[in-house]
C-alpha cells in the first residue's frame, strides 16, 4: 500500500476539526498536523470560543499556531482551511504557492479581488483546489441529480435553495460571524442554498437581484445586524432559468437548513419542511394520476442512489451532513490521487461564491439587476 497523503488542518476547531475526522478516517489520508491560533494565547485574530481539538485526538504530535510555519515545516500534503471566511483566500494562495492540494470551507473567498487572485492562484499551482460544498453531497440532491441527468425532470426552468439558520448566540462566540455574515447586508453564504441546485440546473448564475425584509433584530450591545432578517436573491442562469435565493440568519424560528424545490416540464421536486413532512417529488413519467400527487423521494433510492450511497461505509455513515461530508472529501481525495478535476472545482467554486458577492453590491442599489463575472473569463 501507498504511504498515505498527509493531512494539515488550518482552524482545528469546528469545520477544521471534522473534517480532519473524515480525512483520518479515509483509508488514502491521515491528519498529521494541526494548526490554530488558539494554540498559543498570545496570538490575536478571528479566535473562536470553542475548544480546539487536541494533538492526541489524532495522535500527532505536529501543532502550530501560524499557518505558513506549518505549511512550511510540517511536511503536508493537502491543507484543510477550515478557518474564518475572510481567512480563506490567503491561506489557500499559500499553500497552493508551496503545491499542497486545498480543500477549503466555504465560501471561497469574501470579495471579488481576492476571488480573482484564487483563480490565478489555482491555474498557476501544481496542486488540486476543491472548495468543501458539502450540501451538493446530501442524499436527496445526489438522488434529485441522478433523476435530472437522466431526464425525468424534463427541461428545468425554476429552483429554490434556503438557508434560514438562526445563529445570533454563534454570533458571540465565532465573532467572526458576527462581521462576515451578520455584519454585511445581502447574501454572504449563498453556496449551501445555490450549489446543489446549480449542480441540477449544469448551469452558472449569470446575473442577480437582491432584495430584503428590513432590521428586526440587535445583538447584545444593541446594534442592529447589517445583515437584513431575510434576504432574497433572484438568479438568471445562463440558459435562462430563474433560481431564488433565500438566507436567514436572524429570525426566531425554527432552522431549516436544506430546502430546495426544482421544476422542470416533466417533473417537480420540493424538499421537507419540517413536521413530519419528507422530500417529495412528482415525475409525470412515474406518475399518472390526475391531478397529480406527491410521492416520498425515498421511492426511487433503490433504483436511482449511486451504489455508494446504497451501502456506505461505516466511516461514511459516521460522517456529518447525514454521511455527505466523507463523499466530499473521497471526490477531493480521488481526483488527486487520480489527477483528474475536483468536481468543485475553482471555477465551480466561483459559480457558488461570486452571485453572494454580486448580491451584496446589489441590495445597495435596492435589488439592481447586476452581471455576474464568469470567472472562466478571467
Ligand atoms: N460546510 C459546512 O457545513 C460549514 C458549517 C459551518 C461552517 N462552515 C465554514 O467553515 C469555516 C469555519 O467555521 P466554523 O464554524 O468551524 O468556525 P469556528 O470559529 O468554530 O472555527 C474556526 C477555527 O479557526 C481558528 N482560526 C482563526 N484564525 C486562524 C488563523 N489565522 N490560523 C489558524 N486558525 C485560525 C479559530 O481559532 C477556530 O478554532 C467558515 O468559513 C464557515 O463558513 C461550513
Amino acid at each position: 500500500m501507498n504511504d498515505p497523503l498527509l493531512v494539515g488542518v488550518i482552524g482545528a476547531a469546528g469545520r477544521g476539526g471534522s473534517l480532519g475526522k473524515i480525512f483520518h478516517s479515509h483509508p488514502t489520508t491521515r491528519v498529521h498536523a494541526l494548526c490554530d491560533i488558539n494554540f498559543d494565547s498570545s496570538r490575536e485574530g478571528w479566535g473562536s470560543d470553542w475548544a480546539v481539538p487536541q494533538a492526541e485526538e489524532f495522535g500527532v504530535d505536529l501543532i502550530y499556531s501560524d499557518a505558513e510555519e506549518m505549511l512550511d515545516k510540517a511536511g503536508v500534503d493537502i491543507a484543510i482551511i477550515g478557518t474564518p471566511m475572510p481567512l480563506h483566500v490567503p491561506q489557500s494562495l499559500m499553500a497552493l504557492e508551496r503545491g499542497i492540494h486545498v480543500f477549503s470551507e466555504v465560501p471561497a473567498g469574501v470579495n471579488i479581488a481576492e476571488c480573482k487572485e484564487l483563480v490565478a492562484a489555482v491555474k498557476a499551482s501544481s496542486a488540486t483546489y476543491m472548495m468543501a460544498e458539502n450540501y451538493c453531497y446530501i442524499k436527496p440532491n445526489v438522488l434529485i441529480k441522478e433523476l435530472v441527468e437522466q431526464g425525468y425532470f424534463g427541461e428545468l426552468y425554476f429552483g429554490e435553495g434556503e438557508y434560514v439558520h438562526e445563529l445570533k448566540e454563534y454570533n458571540e462566540r465565532t465573532p467572526w460571524r458576527r462581521k462576515w455574515q451578520t455584519g454585511i447586508n445581502g447574501n454572504t453564504y449563498p453556496t449551501h442554498m445555490l450549489g446543489p441546485v446549480l449542480e441540477w440546473f449544469a448551469d452558472r448564475v449569470t446575473a442577480v437581484s437582491c432584495v430584503g425584509t428590513g432590521h428586526h433584530y440587535q445583538d447584545p450591545r444593541g446594534d442592529y445586524y447589517e445583515n437584513e432578517d431575510s434576504t432574497m436573491t433572484m438568479c438568471r442562469l445562463a440558459k435562462g432559468g430563474l433560481v431564488k435565493l433565500r438566507l436567514d440568519m436572524l429570525s426566531d424560528r425554527p432552522h431549516n437548513l436544506n430546502y430546495y424545490s426544482l421544476q422542470g416540464t416533466k417533473g417537480c421536486y420540493e424538499a421537507e419542511r419540517g413536521l413530519g413532512d419528507q422530500p417529495k417529488i412528482w415525475l409525470a413519467d412515474f406518475h399518472e394520476e390526475n391531478p397529480p400527487q406527491w410521492h416520498p423521494l425515498a421511492d426511487f433510492e433503490q433504483d436511482f442512489l449511486p451504489e455508494k450511497w446504497l451501502n456506505p461505509p461505516p466511516e461514511a455513515l459516521e460522517a456529518g451532513h447525514w454521511g455527505g461530508d466523507y463523499w466530499e472529501v473521497d471526490d477531493f481525495v480521488q481526483a488527486i490521487v487520480n489527477g483528474t478535476p475536483p468536481p468543485v472545482d475553482i471555477h465551480r467554486a466561483m459559480d457558488m461564491t461570486l452571485p453572494g458577492l454580486v448580491s451584496q453590491q446589489s441590495i445597495q442599489q435596492d435589488g439592481a439587476w447586476l452581471d455576474v463575472p464568469n470567472s472562466r473569463e478571467w
